[in-house]
């Protein structure tokens, strides 16, 4: 059954503050590993997808602005997602980081759902929003797995790095434990 654009983006943002009480609630830095990769991945999926399809459309309705400020939140995120996938779970100050990076996650996702998405339901239609949440299903499967903070923040500079990009997570993915999230994934 398709979903449109809003139900998708919604979605990310329910699995990914539900892994955070699944990494409370998992006992054993192995465990607990597995849980922090799959946050990685989650967040790293979804950040990419919307900067490259969703708030280039934020953009074309509304202005620089809120897409700016948009990818600002998304870059703190990254930066700190990064020194994340750079540790291990077990290392003093990980979950403490992790913790602030995800209620960051948090803070901006509820500002999307509550002011930014209630409005582009508005001005776009009901068989385009669905057009465009096939189009973010599938963007997920070639979008980078890892943060990426370094990569410009122009979209159509951003999307020439990132399919490159994604290759070499991909890889790096091979030899990790992730947990299932319900999520589509190949
Ligand atoms: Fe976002
Ligand atoms: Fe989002």
């Amino acid at each position: 059954m398709p979903r449109d654009l809003v139900t998708e983006l919604k979605e990310d943002h329910r699995v990914i503050k539900n892994l955070w009480e699944v990494f409370s609630r998992s006992r054993g830095n192995e465990e607990k590993q597995a849980v922090a990769n799959t946050i990685i991945r989650e967040v790293s999926i979804h950040a990419a997808c919307e900067e490259l399809s969703v708030y280039p459309l934020l953009e074309k309705h509304f202005g620089k602005h809120i897409a700016e400020e948009s990818r600002q939140e998304h870059l703190e995120v990254k930066k700190e997602l990064k020194t994340l996938d750079s540790m291990k779970v077990g290392e003093a100050g990980f979950i403490t980081l992790l913790e602030k990076t995800l209620k960051e996650f948090i803070v901006h996702s509820e500002k999307e759902e509550l002011e930014i998405l209630p409005k582009f339901q508005e001005k776009v239609t009901e068989d385009e929003l669905l057009k465009l949440g096939k189009k973010f299903v599938e963007d997920r499967q070639t979008a980078p797995t890892h943060p990426h903070p370094e990569f410009p923040l122009e979209p159509e500079e951003e999307a020439k790095v990132a399919h490159r990009a994604a290759r070499k997570d991909k890889k790096i993915d091979e030899s990790r434990m992730f947990i299932e999230t319900g999520r589509i994934y190949v």
